[in-house]
């Protein structure tokens, strides 16, 4: 008697876990990389099976649902979920991308995903980018003038062909997926400056407003800074936002090939000397 009634107790606890299993109505795994700084422990990949029915159909939302439903111990950046903002940049399944603009593709093998790759990684998905922001920091990307503009003016005049020229450098989103799928950069990631940041040092160089050119160029004809590209396009096929970075680097080394002077090494000397108190590359050798 006290048997039956403790089965009966039993049963549908059962029952529920049963049913709670079976009404995953597409069910998918995910192996996602997993590395706490607390334990220090080596890290591993941890499989989380969800209900694809219940988030929304790109890696993020699965991403989300996991932190939420699963296990709120998973860390990894996000912030505009629309591929803005650039802070959930990740490998998935061997290829850099955003995971909020990645779908999921079901199927029968879990979804890898692992932090951006040849990173120190904080936590989990979360990569230590300080490096790359220190980089994009030496190549001064802001408009620097010699000629001030007078009181009074509003804006320095552009014409529209050489607005054009910035086309394909602007919308750089900073998210780092080119910068960490260079070998280039996974070999010397504290000499080579990477393909987002010599884009972007291009991008300054190519502003018909901006009147310190060859300075710029100066700063980065370096044997290490810029002549690590050896033209790989692993940055090109791997940009979120369809950007074509090797190609800024061509154009890059182009143009200094084009405009090299002897006089380039003492002007970057006075430059580096006239800059002492800046924090950024110019006072650099
Ligand atoms: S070039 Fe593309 S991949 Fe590289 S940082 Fe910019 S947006 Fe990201
Ligand atoms: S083209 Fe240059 S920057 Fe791009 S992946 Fe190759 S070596 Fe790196
Ligand atoms: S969350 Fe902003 S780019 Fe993905």
């Amino acid at each position: 008697m006290l048997a039956q009634s403790m089965r009966s107790m039993v049963a549908p606890r059962r029952a529920t876990a049963l049913r709670g299993f079976s009404a995953m109505a597409s069910p998918q795994k995910f192996a996602i990389y997993r590395y706490s700084p607390d334990t220090q422990a080596k890290p591993y990949l941890q499989e989380y099976t969800i209900d694809l029915k219940t988030c929304g159909p790109m890696i993020l939302d699965a991403l989300v649902h996991i932190k939420d439903a699963v296990d709120t111990t998973l860390a990894f950046r996000r912030s505009c979920r629309e591929g803005i903002c650039g802070s959930c940049a990740m490998n998935i399944n061997g290829k850099n991308g955003l995971s909020c603009l990645t779908y999921i593709e079901p199927g029968a093998n879990a979804i890898e995903i692992q932090p951006l790759p040849h990173t120190y990684v904080v936590k989990d998905l979360v990569p230590d980018l300080t490096n790359f922001y220190n980089q994009y920091k030496s190549i001064e990307p802001w408009l620097k003038r010699k000629d001030v503009k007078a009181k009074g003016d509003t804006e320095y005049y552009q014409s529209k062909d050489d607005r054009l020229k910035l086309d394909g450098m602007y919308e750089c989103i900073l998210c780092a997926c080119c910068m960490t799928s260079c070998p280039s950069y996974w070999w010397n990631p504290e000499y080579y400056l990477g393909p987002a940041v010599l884009m972007q040092a291009y991008r300054w160089i190519a502003d018909s407003r901006d009147q310190y050119t060859e300075e710029r160029l100066a700063w980065v004809n370096d044997t290490m800074k810029l002549y690590r590209c050896h033209g790989i396009m692993n940055c090109t096929s791997c940009c979120p936002k369809g950007l074509d970075p090797a190609k800024a680097i061509v154009h890059l080394k182009e143009q200094v090939a084009e405009t090299y002077k002897d006089g380039w090494k003492s002007m970057m000397t006075e430059e580096i000397n006239k800059n002492k108190g800046r924090e950024s590359g110019m006072m650099y050798s």
